[in-house]
């Protein structure tokens, strides 16, 4: 039976990662990780132990390692796109100085290592459709640049010391659980909250812009099937495209129009966003993850629009929820 450690365990992606996961492997197996100040509530506090784990700080990592004894840690800690250009120095502390913690405790107590790239390690030069497994990089973000250092140096973990170092590059995720902050394809899942309050959205990326995107269910069945993944069949490791569906804002609020006709969206662009979602890829080509772990997306975009707004209906009007009680 695994045990493993999910740190950033209270984040967007985190915070539903740690309940999968216990579902799948147990409560008691799973520990959630979380800094000062975001502690675990509700379900994901009551359904298994969680600690105090500061990525940055790497004997608050070892001390939970020893105690639990971990054997597989998925390091979710980062600064999304937007609010890592405005403290770089942070992003890379967290996002690489944090890293290497993670890397050696894992060398040390032969952990295998989950740490997720992006989107955002593509950068303008790359070819931005169908944007192939392996190809140029380059990114101008320091988002970016984290990423692309995240993938180097959890291949360079595995040449060098043979930790079994696994990673997707995620597309922009959208959720209904925690909300993301800070990223630049945060509006893809701000959208489906103003429609179900019933606001008008303004959105930030202007239209015509595509970026590939994926429903929360998908990323989290992505992280833990590469987790399980035969491996002797991975050709690549750090880090596989996976993609799901690839839309411009104008396409999802289509979508979103075809359940509520009186919904209405204007554009009010962010020139760092827009610059920012420019530089990524229009959509991946994710052959490599299809072939080498049999990735399969289950949701597009329009089962995905219906899920979203029955759940936020749910969680901001409670309604099903009185229901079924
Ligand atoms: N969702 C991330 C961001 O927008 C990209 O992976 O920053």
């Amino acid at each position: 039976m695994k045990n493993i450690l999910v740190i950033g365990a209270t984040g967007q992606i985190g915070s539903e990662l740690t309940m999968e996961l216990r579902k799948r492997y147990g409560g008691d197996h799973v520990v959630a990780g979380y800094i000062p100040g975001a502690a675990p509530c509700g379900k994901l506090k009551e359904s298994g132990p969680s600690a105090i784990v500061d990525v940055t700080d790497a004997a608050s990592i070892e001390v939970v390692i020893k105690e639990h004894g971990i054997d597989t840690i998925y390091n979710m800690a980062a600064l999304l796109s937007v609010v890592a250009e405005s403290k770089p120095v942070l992003a890379w502390k967290i996002g690489i100085d944090g890293l290497w913690n993670v890397l050696e405790i894992a060398r040390a107590y032969h952990c295998s290592v989950f740490t997720p790239s992006s989107i955002g390690s593509f950068g303008p030069e790359t070819p931005h459709m169908m944007t192939p497994q392996d190809t140029i990089q380059r990114p101008r973000t320091m988002y970016g640049v984290t990423k692309v250092t995240t993938e180097l140096l959890s291949d360079y973990y595995y040449h060098k010391y043979g930790v079994d170092t696994r990673s997707v590059r995620f597309p922009g995720i959208i959720s209904n659980v925690t909300p993301p902050g800070g990223g630049t394809t945060d509006y893809a899942v701000d959208i489906y909250y103003a429609a179900v309050r019933g606001e008008k959205f303004v959105c930030p990326i202007k239209e015509g812009t595509l970026m590939d995107m994926m429903y929360m269910p998908d990323a989290l069945n992505a992280s833990i099937s590469l987790m399980e993944a035969d491996p002797t069949r991975l050709m690549h490791r750090n880090s596989f495209n996976i993609a799901a569906m690839s839309f411009a804002p104008e396409t999802i609020y289509t979508s979103i129009c075809k359940q509520m006709p009186q919904f209405k969206m204007v554009y009010d662009v962010d020139p760092l966003k827009q610059s920012i979602a420019d530089s990524w890829p229009d959509s991946m080509d994710d052959t490599c993850a299809r072939q080498e772990w049999d990735w399969r997306p289950s949701y597009n975009l329009e089962s995905m629009t219906t899920d979203m707004l029955e759940k936020l209906r749910n969680k901001l009007f409670n309604k099903a929820a009185l229901v079924s009680e």
